[in-house]
């Protein structure tokens, strides 16, 4: 089955989204973008609420991309079953991803480079959960109320 990566940015990830989606394509994605399509001025909760409401779906992982990856990441979480992590470096990502079992990957273009984004990307979709005591923690996640 194809791996499905959906993809949003604003203005300011339009350009980086624009790249890592010829990385993800390399490591055998499906890209579905859900925009911008350009560089003119928008809202980053546009873009993220679509992409994480096809994550909360099961249609794929999401990959966000916008100034800092900090909007994104907070009105993608709003999502029930999205976990979004706004990283800025290849360990945050990995574990992110083996951990925290997040299926969202937030990246902010105004704070690092494209050789970087790229390398963090493949750390996030090379990395799976492993479960195990990881398992409780992330179901806390979803329970504010419960500790
Ligand atoms: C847009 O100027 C900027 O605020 C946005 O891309 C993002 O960094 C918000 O978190």
């Amino acid at each position: 089955m194809a791996k499905t990566l959906i993809v949003g940015s604003d203005h300011a990830g339009f350009a980086l989204k624009k790249e890592l989606c010829d990385v993800a394509r390399e490591l055998g994605y499906e890209i579905e973008d859900v925009g911008t399509h350009s560089t003119g001025s928008t809202d980053y909760p546009d873009y993220s609420h679509q992409v994480a409401k096809a994550v909360s779906c099961g249609e794929g992982l999401g990959l966000l991309v916008c100034g800092t990856g900090v909007g994104m990441s907070m009105a993608a979480n709003r999502h029930p079953g999205v976990r979004a992590a706004a990283c800025g470096d290849i360990y945050t990502a990995a574990m992110a991803r083996r951990h925290n079992d997040a299926n969202v990957l937030c990246l902010g273009a105004r704070v690092i480079g494209p050789g970087l984004a790229a390398e963090i990307l493949k750390a996030f979709l090379s990395s799976s959960f492993e479960g195990g005591r990881h398992e409780r923690r992330v179901h806390k996640i979803e329970l504010p109320d419960e500790s």
